[in-house]
């Protein structure tokens, strides 16, 4: 670990994802292609960590919610987009109770109003209304987050661009910290992809709750089917009228899903001239994404069929988190002399 004035560098990684149901392709080109260009990068070492005491906070009091099941959910989808057991640390939060001894030890050093102002937490208060939040636990969340991070002593978080907020309390919290105990912990820096952000099929934000995503786990014909009924550009009445791709929300899953770009260049002359109908042209697209959702889906049928594997995996992922987790609550402990 090097170290300078007041900083601290690790090269080491730790992101999560609270498990609340199936990924869709916004996760994957907003997060997991990151997760997935570090995992082959030896420089640094990685802790990927299904954060099931987070998703516990806004479900606590929903009798139908499964914790384990949808653990289990989001391992499979991990491994099926390419997450390798091999090449990084996967664990579960409740697996390594150290992120609650420090959870509550940094809340001590965490002021009210800094997570009153959070505006993620605001944002949550007037939005979600079928979901039991207003409880302690959920006020607290970024804290948890916090303390996840600097239990690895973790420098480098690729999240999606909604977790900015939570880092920058990650920091505050690490500086004030080290401040009254000492420099012990990184100030973790959020990393982000490049990719523009996918809108959903109706051109929202993708979310479950507005029934507008692709996912991962979608079947051939559910693509089909949610391709063919995107809008497109909306003033292109008849075939013979020019489009305007900038304006096309079809256009710009084009520019995720298609690495070849003079098709991509191919696909907005055509449209411009009027040479191609939007139906071609999404039965195309509907073609490129199944071809990306082709691998992905052979390997969740493979592990769909190997459950035995993913307890194997979280077990292993324990273990392997657990050992940094126990140092670093040692040398915490030590610090605030309890
Ligand atoms: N809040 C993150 C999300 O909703 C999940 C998360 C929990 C996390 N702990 C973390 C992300 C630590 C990065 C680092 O997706
Ligand atoms: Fe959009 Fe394709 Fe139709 Fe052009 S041809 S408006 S890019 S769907």
């Amino acid at each position: 670990m090097e170290e300078n004035q007041n900083t601290l560098k690790t090269n080491r990684i730790l992101s999560g994802m609270r498990p609340t149901g199936k990924l869709h392709i916004g996760h994957y080109f907003g997060v997991l292609v990151n997760w997935l260009k570090f995992q082959e990068d030896s420089s640094y070492e990685k802790y990927y960590m299904i954060a099931d005491w987070h998703a516990f906070f806004s479900e606590a009091t929903n009798k139908e919610f499964n914790l384990k099941k949808v653990t289990l959910d989001i391992l499979i989808d991990w491994l099926s987009a390419g997450i390798d057991p091999n090449k990084v640390v996967i664990f579960r939060q409740s697996d390594v109770p150290e992120h609650l001894e420090l959870h509550i030890i940094l809340s001590a050093l965490t002021p009210m109003s800094w997570l009153e102002r959070n505006p993620t937490y605001k944002d949550a208060l007037e939005n979600i209304k079928n979901k039991d939040i207003r409880n302690y636990a959920f006020f607290g969340y970024p804290v948890l987050q916090t303390a996840d991070i600097v239990l690895y002593k973790a420098d480098t978080v690729p999240v999606g661009e909604d977790q900015l907020p939570h880092l920058e309390l990650a920091r505050e919290i690490v500086r004030r910290f080290n401040y009254y105990y000492g420099l012990t912990f990184p100030e973790p820096q959020s990393i982000l992809t490049k990719a523009a952000k996918i809108l959903g099929i109706d051109r929202r934000k993708m979310s479950k709750s507005y029934n507008n995503a692709i996912y991962l786990s979608d079947s051939s014909d559910e693509v089909n089917k949610k391709v063919m009924s995107m809008i497109t550009d909306e003033s292109r009445i008849k075939k013979t009228d020019p489009g305007h791709p900038d304006i096309c929300n079809v256009f710009s899953y084009w520019n995720i899903f298609e690495s070849d770009k003079e098709k991509i260049e191919w696909v907005k002359r055509s449209c411009i001239k009027a040479e191609i109908g939007c139906v071609q042209c999404k039965r195309e697209l509907a073609k490129k994404i199944n071809e990306f959702l082709e691998p992905i889906r052979e390997k969740r049928s493979y592990y769909e069929n190997h459950k035995d594997e993913l307890y194997d995996i979280l077990e292993e992922g324990k273990k392997k988190a657990k050992q940094l987790a126990v140092k670093t609550i040692e040398e915490v402990k030590d610090r605030i002399k309890i």
